[in-house]
């Protein structure tokens, strides 16, 4: 595996946290200190829907990229508190996180509804932030690999090769989110091993090692470089240690240095 195929990237997971003038700040204060990874590791705040038109004018002209944290699938019509992708890009929003194992298990998320929202995306030129994990439950009766290729399977079906290139697999133990139980590396390792074997089978081998595969889950500046060290660790999902701008750059800089 050779994780030069493929792009290093760093994303902030903000959730329901920020008004206007906290997410400015935040940014002016993120923007000086990860201008150095520009062209080696993809910067991305996934920020609230309130703070996006606010966070693609904090940061113009700058490496830092700004996300969404879901989208509905339909392009528009009567989906009362939905925003769809197109309302999206027009704001300028690169990425959108889909399928976050909080909106999972406290809004009826599916699979089926994460492939809509996947395909609903990519057709409107948003790269995915498709995030898959198992729960504590699942793990301990040794079936962390059946729920993960269950996930991949449904979530990418009818995603061609090509759009998937444009896809990142974010793996997030759901027992490790927000819980300081952070995987250890080799955890993080074997499962997006098999994230990225899942792929090349579904896929194929060139198409598998093109994906960016992250991890998330309690992952904060103590504990990033030696995650972000494994060969198919290609980048992070980061909830609470993003909301600190010091703490976010030392994970990028063991990004850009890994
Ligand atoms: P955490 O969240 O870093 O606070 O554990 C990660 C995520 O939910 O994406």
């Amino acid at each position: 595996m050779n994780k030069s195929l493929r792009k290093a990237i760093i994303a902030g997971n903000w959730k329901m946290n920020k008004t206007r003038p906290e997410a400015k700040e935040l940014l002016d204060a993120i923007k000086p200190l990860v201008a150095n990874a520009e062209g080696n590791v993809e910067v991305i705040a996934c920020v609230p829907y309130t703070n996006l038109e606010t966070a693609v004018a904090a940061t113009a002209g700058t490496n830092v990229k700004i996300g969404a944290e879901n989208v509905h699938f339909e392009k528009s019509g009567a989906f009362t508190g939905e925003i769809s992708a197109d309302m999206l890009t027009e704001i300028g929003v690169e990425y959108v996180v889909i399928g976050h194992s909080e909106r999972r298990q406290y809004f009826g998320e599916t699979d089926e509804t994460v492939n809509k929202r996947t395909k609903a995306a990519l057709a409107a030129g948003l790269k995915p932030i498709v995030c898959v994990g198992e729960l504590l439950w699942e793990r301990e009766c040794n079936i962390t690999e059946e729920v993960i290729a269950r996930q991949i399977k449904l979530d990418l079906y009818d995603v061609s090769a090509d759009d998937v290139k444009n896809v990142v697999i974010a793996y997030e133990p759901v027992w490790a989110i927000g819980t300081g139980k952070t995987a250890t590396a080799d955890q993080a390792e074997e499962v997006c091993a098999f994230i990225r074997a899942t792929l090349a089978k579904i896929y194929d081998v060139a198409t598998a090692d093109a994906v960016t595969i992250q991890y998330g889950g309690s992952m904060h500046a103590g504990n990033a470089a030696e995650l972000l060290s494994k060969s198919n660790v290609d980048g992070g999902l980061i909830g609470g240690a993003s909301l600190k701008a010091a703490d976010f750059n030392t994970i990028v800089q063991a990004a850009v240095n890994g």
